[in-house]
């Protein structure tokens, strides 16, 4: 087997040493060259940096005028509605944030694989493409920046939601851990839990409803596109995250021990109940189309969701999605005219199904 003194690939080369093996590579805890992508070994790791590449897209490539228009004129939008997009945009103005960080600074130092590196590279790209969403937004809709990128700091609901994260996340970015026992590789599952599968996976859902119903109403549809694009991002990270939970769990069964996996329901159960929170804060009276009450259904349908992608038992009963339109709102190829705007054929390579 090919070593390196760790394994983040920064260690001394060893001169000489024996080529790389697929059955050398592992997820997490492996010795072999992480500076080594070939021979491949996850492909389901490397379709999905290329889906990510062939999904290019800027922000500033779509127009705001038509927002710029609505947002100014005095009865373009209620008052609640005013409020749920200020709320709604304050949560992912910093949110692409803490995920981008956690990626870069306690993730991919402990994912052991450079297939899964690369994704890893392309997504953290994304996430800067998203900051920049909200910065363009902001700017364009002439926002008070401090109102909105000091949102999570001010409104409890937000930052319920980003600290409950944060905690999953500080251990890792110590520079003191590392993975290599039971304990701490669970401390490494529950961080990739708590952003991939809870942050991108189930909190982006309200906000991405909140946003693209409005956009099906011709109104904000500037940032309803945006929202699409970011979306289809979110959805391959998402499927990332899904994967990479997954494969770890086969090449390390013990880890996904009884009692670990009703730890993983109980997180899931608890940040279902954060975003129901969210959705009442965001929406306390209900708007047309969409209400706290129908966001709170549709996230015991994603959380189920979510269980059954990891293989667990629903945390909830049976829950219909009450907003079948988002995954049309998924598929930008059927559905070039959803908000009758100018829209971009962005895609320019193979597609992925959505979940
Ligand atoms: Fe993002
Ligand atoms: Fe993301």
């Amino acid at each position: 087997m090919t070593t390196t003194t760790d394994a983040t690939g920064l260690g001394a080369i060893e001169r000489g040493g024996a080529r790389v093996s697929v059955d050398d590579k592992a997820m997490i805890n492996c010795r072999a060259d992480v500076n080594q992508l070939l021979p491949l070994k996850y492909h389901w790791a490397w379709e999905k940096y290329l889906a990510g590449c062939s999904n290019h897209w800027m922000p500033t490539e779509v127009s705001m005028q038509a927002d710029i228009a609505l947002w100014r004129s005095p009865n373009g939008l209620t008052d609640d509605e005013r409020l749920m997009i200020k709320r709604n945009l304050g949560f992912f103005a910093t949110s692409e944030s803490l995920v981008a960080n956690n990626i870069v600074l306690a993730v991919y130092r402990h994912l052991t694989n450079p297939e899964c590196r690369q994704y890893l590279l392309r997504q953290a790209f994304e996430e800067a493409v998203h900051t920049h969403t909200f910065q363009y937004v902001c700017e364009s809709l002439g926002l008070d920046e401090g109102e909105l990128f000091n949102m999570y700091r001010e409104v409890p609901s937000i930052t319920d939601k980003a600290a409950w994260a944060l905690d999953y996340t500080q251990h890792l970015e110590n520079p003191e851990f590392s993975t290599g026992t039971p304990e701490r590789d669970q401390a490494f599952l529950r961080d990739l839990v708590a952003f991939y599968v809870i942050f991108e996976g189930m909190w982006f859902y309200t906000g991405f409803a909140q946003i693209l119903s409005l956009g099906r109403q011709n109104k904000m549809v500037g940032i309803a596109e945006q929202y699409q694009y970011i979306l289809r991002d979110e959805s391959i990270h998402l499927n990332f995250g899904i994967d990479t939970i997954n494969q770890i769990k086969i090449e390390n069964p013990h880890l996904w021990s009884a009692e670990f996996q009703a730890e993983v329901r109980t997180m899931l159960k608890d940040a279902c109940d954060l975003e129901v929170a969210y959705g009442r804060n965001t929406m306390p009276r209900g708007i047309l189309g969409i209400n706290a009450e129908l966001c709170e259904q549709y996230m015991h349908f994603i959380t189920n969701r979510r269980c059954a992608q990891l293989g667990l038992e629903p945390v909830f009963g049976p829950a219909e999605n009450p907003f079948p339109w988002m995954s049309e709102a998924m598929d930008l190829k059927k559905e070039k005219n959803f908000f009758e705007t100018r829209v971009i054929e962005y895609q320019t390579g193979g597609s992925l199904e959505w979940d």
